[in-house]
C-alpha cells in the first residue's frame, strides 16, 4: 500500500459533533429492548445455516493509520444474501406470519431488504409482493424474483416506490413489510432492527478481550446504526465514539442531529452507495441515534472504487475482501479522520484505539461491483 496515511485525497465532506449526545441505555432500551433483542438472536440462529459472519482484521491498514486494531464485520458472507439486510426483513416475515395462514408480504425497497424479505416469504411458503423505483438495477430485481418475488417497477424514486406498496398493499390487504417506521407503523420496524442487533451481539463473542473505542455506522433511513447503537447498549462493557457515516448527497442523520429534529432533504444526486441514498431518518432509530450517537460525518463517492480495490487486492488485510459501495464510508471516513490531525484529535483516534467498522454487504450488484474493481 503507497502511504495511505499521507494521501490527503482521502477526504471527508461534513462533521459536526452531537451537541445533544447523553449516552443512555435506558432510554435506547425503551425504544428496542432486551428482550426484543434476545428474541431476534434466539430466532435467527435457528434458522437453517446460520453461522455468524467473520470479524475480520485490517492489520495493513491499522499498521498504517497507526491504530491498534481495525475489526471488519463480512457481511457479504450472510446467509448466501450478501448483506447484513437478511437479518431484518426475513425476521420480521417470519414475525408478523406466526400464527397467520397464507399472508402475503409486500414492501419497497433499493434492493437489499427487498431481497431478505423475499427470502424470507419463500422459507415459509408466502406470497411477496416488491415495489422498486427506476434507480434499482434489474440485476438486483432479478434475484428477488430469483426468490418467487413478483416485482413491479414504478416510476420516480424510492419514495414514490414505497407510496405504491402502500397503496396496493391497502387494496389488495398484504401485509407491508417495510424496515422504515412512520407514525403508527412501528412494530415491524422495530423487528428489523431486532434483527440487526444480532450483529453486535456476534461481533461482541468475537472481540473475546478486545475493548472497541470507536465504531463507524452507515446510515440510510438509520435502521441499522440505530440497532447497533441498542446492541453496543446490550452486549458491549464499555460505550464506544459512535460516529455516523453518510454520503455527502444524502446526509439526512447529520441535519437532523444538527437540527435536533427530523428534517427531509433533498437529494439532488443519487450517491452510488444506493442502499445509504435516503432522504429522511425513520422514526424510530431517530429515538436512539438523537441522543446516542456522538459524531456524524459524510463522505463524497469518490473513494468507493479504491476502497472496493483495497478490500480485494489484500491491501488491507491478509484476506481478499469482497466489499460492496456501501461496505466503503467507515473504511473512507476513517482514513479521512486519521489524515487530518484536528479530527484524529476530537475523535480521540491514537495507537490504543480498537475501531470497528461494518463490511455491511458483499458484492450484492455484481456489475457495479465488477465496474468499480476495473475502473
Ligand atoms: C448494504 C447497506 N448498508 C447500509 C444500509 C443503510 O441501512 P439503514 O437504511 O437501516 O440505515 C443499507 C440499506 O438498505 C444497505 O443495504
Amino acid at each position: 500500500m503507497n502511504n495511505i496515511s499521507d494521501d490527503k485525497s482521502w477526504k471527508y465532506s461534513d462533521f459536526i459533533e452531537n451537541s445533544n449526545y447523553n449516552f443512555d441505555k435506558n432510554q435506547i432500551f425503551s425504544v428496542l429492548s432486551k428482550n426484543e433483542m434476545n428474541d431476534a438472536f434466539n430466532m435467527i440462529s435457528r434458522w437453517d445455516g446460520y453461522s455468524p459472519t467473520p470479524l475480520e482484521n485490517l492489520n495493513h491498514l491499522a499498521s498504517e493509520l497507526q491504530l491498534k486494531n481495525i475489526f471488519y464485520k463480512d457481511e457479504s458472507k450472510r446467509f448466501n444474501l450478501k448483506s447484513f439486510k437478511a437479518l431484518g426483513g426475513a425476521y420480521a416475515v417470519e414475525k408478523v406470519s406466526q400464527n397467520k395462514k397464507n399472508i402475503t408480504v409486500s414492501t419497497a425497497t433499493a434492493g437489499n431488504h427487498g431481497r431478505s424479505v423475499a427470502w424470507g416469504a419463500k422459507r415459509l411458503g408466502l406470497k411477496c409482493k416488491i415495489f422498486i423505483s427506476e434507480f434499482v438495477s434489474e440485476s438486483r430485481a432479478e434475484a428477488m424474483r430469483g426468490f418467487g418475488a413478483e416485482v413491479f417497477r414504478v416510476k420516480g424514486n424510492y419514495d414514490n416506490s414505497l407510496q405504491e406498496c402502500i397503496k396496493q398493499s391497502k387494496l389488495n390487504g398484504w401485509q407491508i413489510v417495510q424496515d422504515v417506521a412512520w407514525e403508527g407503523y412501528e412494530i415491524v420496524p422495530k423487528l428489523t432492527m431486532a434483527g440487526y442487533s444480532v450483529m453486535m451481539k456476534e461481533i461482541s463473542d468475537q472481540l473475546k478481550e478486545n475493548k472497541i473505542t470507536h465504531i463507524f455506522l452507515q446510515a440510510g433511513v438509520g435502521g441499522m446504526a440505530a440497532a447497533m447503537i441498542a446492541g453496543c447498549a446490550r452486549y458491549l462493557n464499555n460505550i464506544p465514539n459512535i460516529i455516523i457515516v453518510e454520503p455527502e448527497s444524502a446526509d439526512c442523520v447529520l441535519k437532523a442531529v444538527q437540527n435536533n429534529t427530523i428534517v427531509k432533504i433533498n437529494i439532488e444526486k443519487e450517491s452510488l452507495m444506493g442502499g445509504m441514498s435516503c432522504g429522511e431518518v425513520s422514526l424510530i432509530p431517530w429515538k436512539i441515534i438523537n441522543t446516542n450517537s456522538k459524531y456524524c460525518i459524510t463522505v463524497p463517492d469518490d473513494k468507493i472504487a479504491d476502497t472496493i480495490k483495497s478490500l480485494a487486492n489484500c491491501s488491507f488485510s491478509n484476506k481478499k475482501l469482497v466489499g460492496g459501495e456501501c461496505a466503503t464510508p467507515g473504511i473512507i471516513s476513517l482514513i479521512a479522520s486519521c489524515n487530518n490531525s484536528k479530527l484524529k484529535d476530537i475523535l480521540n483516534l491514537n495507537k490504543d484505539s480498537q475501531v470497528l467498522l461494518l463490511g455491511c454487504e458483499g458484492d450484492v450488484d455484481e456489475d457495479l461491483y465488477n465496474k468499480l474493481l476495473n475502473i
